[in-house]
């Protein structure tokens, strides 16, 4: 297949088949792939990589393992096809893949849940290893040899710099207008080398459009014409619609309070579709001239930027359902001088979320009457996704937001709990809590009464009683009344799930 995508006649000469490509992966390799979310993923290798370790490990030799690091989740075609191979010893930063989640959950894969803007550093400073192969896909490569980033970039930069073999897919299917929109920044350095980023402004260009590559590095090539694949949003119901209806009164009452400025902030929006329909109410809301400084372009994005409300937006990927990748690459030279995509230890770099003051907006599992944030574990044990930017933002943003239902599983969860299972994002980064029921801003309270208004506002009005009850027997015991518990009982409610199948009391 020539799609003309190789521009430089050396590198062309290394095109070669994804079983050979997979051949070159040794067992107990470190493996760096590109894909954030369903884009920008290498679509065959893996495949053919998981393949080879089925057949070995169907031989009964010793078993053929490799660690996969990525920029964040990737798709059926990576994740699903390596686990389901038993594949994977060791995965790194992010992952949803419901395969992968069950093999984690069952404890026949590891799984290292890292923030993201840590994950160059900390693969610079070897705390993972060494890295051995690179599998990185690109839509093109121009004739001096340098490479056009895809649609996504994630972690791609590093994995190029430290791995010693590096393997290309060169996708045609991506667009060759994606040329031109990537910032690659090569100035980063581990401490005491370390120098200020110089972005002031989402639509700020500090790099380069392509990445670098030693062609000595690159031992194969593997030409593809394959889509990304990213899940379709739900379309937002009246609970999402709710939520994105408080968010939007919060903004309006942060504008009049002179706050923030009448074009906001930067937004960070993260993943799930609560999220995604935050963005779809702020198409008709007030607000115009609007910046993103956030991870991933979701359809809401899109939709915003088509509605004229949104100027810039710079992130690291795109995370768009079929159709709308349908209206980015039917129109990508609209899309062009509003969008930039960066590596992602400068899309989540906390130094230029708290310079920029961004509005960080991020989805919750549950939360408890104090603040504290589960992000990433069903009943405190078993993971979800991973905590994803969801710190980078939440930590380092001007006002950190959280939402999400209510209730899960039709009401036999209440998502506002005495204490919750497993913290991730501790009170003290915590400013706003957002429900279907209302909002909570913690900013400048005290514990108790920080308890009073997310139980008065956010908790679903079937569970407030007991909610309250258990602060004020806490708070009766005597035991201590800044940060209320009865430890006793504090977990009872998801005891009481685990056992009875609700948190409901009778
Ligand atoms: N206890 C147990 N299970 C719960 C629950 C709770 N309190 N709340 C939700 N769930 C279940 C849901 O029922 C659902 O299970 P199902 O698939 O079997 O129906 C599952 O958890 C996911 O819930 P859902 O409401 O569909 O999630 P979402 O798509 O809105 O995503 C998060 C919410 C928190 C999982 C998601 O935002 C996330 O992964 N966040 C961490 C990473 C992050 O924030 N990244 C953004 C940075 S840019």
């Amino acid at each position: 297949m020539d799609t003309g995508r190789i521009r430089n006649a050396e590198l062309a000469s290394r095109v070669t088949s994804p079983e050979e490509a997979a051949a070159m992966i040794p067992a107990g390799a470190n493996v760096g792939m590109s894909g954030f979310t369903g884009a920008g993923y290498p679509k065959v290798v893996p495949g053919a990589l998981a393949e080879r370790i089925a057949k070995i490990n169907a031989g009964g030799g010793a078993p053929f393992k490799v660690n996969v690091w990525t920029g964040a989740s990737t798709a059926p075609e990576l994740d699903g096809a390596l686990a389901a191979a038993d594949g994977i010893d060791l995965r790194l930063p992010y992952q949803s893949d419901p395969v992968t989640r069950e093999k984690i959950n069952s404890g026949q894969m590891q799984y290292t849940d890292v923030h993201l803007s840590h994950v160059a550093q900390m693969a610079w400073e070897g705390f993972f290893g060494d890295l051995d192969v690179a599998i990185v896909e690109v839509s093109g490569i121009t004739e001096d040899g340098r490479l056009i980033p895809s649609s996504s970039v994630g972690n791609n930069k590093t994995w190029l710099d430290r791995a010693d073999k590096v393997i290309l897919e060169v996708n045609s299917w991506q667009s060759p207008d994606l040329e031109g929109m990537h910032d690659i920044y090569y100035g980063t350095a581990l401490p005491p080398e370390r120098r200020p980023v110089p972005i002031m402004a989402p639509a700020d260009r500090i790099g380069q459009p392509y990445f670098d590559v030693d062609p000595d590095k690159v031992v194969a090539i593997v030409e593809t014409h394959a889509p990304d694949r990213n899940t379709p949003f739900k379309e937002p119901d009246d609970v999402s619609r709710a939520i994105a209806g408080h968010v939007l009164d919060f903004f309006a009452a942060e504008v009049r309070r002179g706050r923030i400025p009448a074009n906001l902030l930067p937004l960070q929006s993260g993943v799930g579709n609560v999220a995604n329909a935050v963005l779809a109410g702020l198409v008709d809301g007030p607000f115009e001239h609007l910046t993103a400084y956030t991870e991933v372009i979701q359809d809401g994005m899109l939709d915003l930027i088509e509605s004229g409300k949104l100027d810039m937006a710079s992130a690291t990927a795109f995370s768009l359902s079929p159709a709308a990748i349908e209206r980015l690459t039917a129109d990508l030279e609209q899309f062009r001088d509003r969008i930039l995509l960066r590596p992602q230890e400068i899309s989540n770099h906390p130094e230029v979320i708290r310079r920029l003051g961004v509005i960080a907006m991020n989805g919750f599992i549950e939360a408890d009457i104090y603040g504290h944030v589960n992000s990433t574990h069903l009943m405190g044990t078993r993971i979800q996704n991973g905590i994803g930017g969801s710190g980078d933002f939440a930590r380092n943003g001007y006002v950190s937001i959280f939402v999400s239902p209510a209730v899960a599983k039709g009401g036999a969860i209440s998502s506002i709990v005495p204490m919750v299972s497993h913290v991730d994002h501790t009170e003290h980064d915590v400013d706003v809590i957002v429900t279907e029921h209302g909002i909570a801003d913690l900013r400048g309270l005290s514990p108790t009464r920080r308890a009073r208004q997310i139980i008065a506002h956010c908790a679903a009005p079937e569970y407030r009683a007991a909610l309250g009850d258990y602060l004020d027997r806490a708070l009766a015991s005597g035991r201590g009344a800044h940060t209320p518990h009865l430890l006793e009982e504090a977990l009872d409610w998801h005891t009481r799930y685990l056992r009875d199948g609700t948190m409901r009391l009778s």
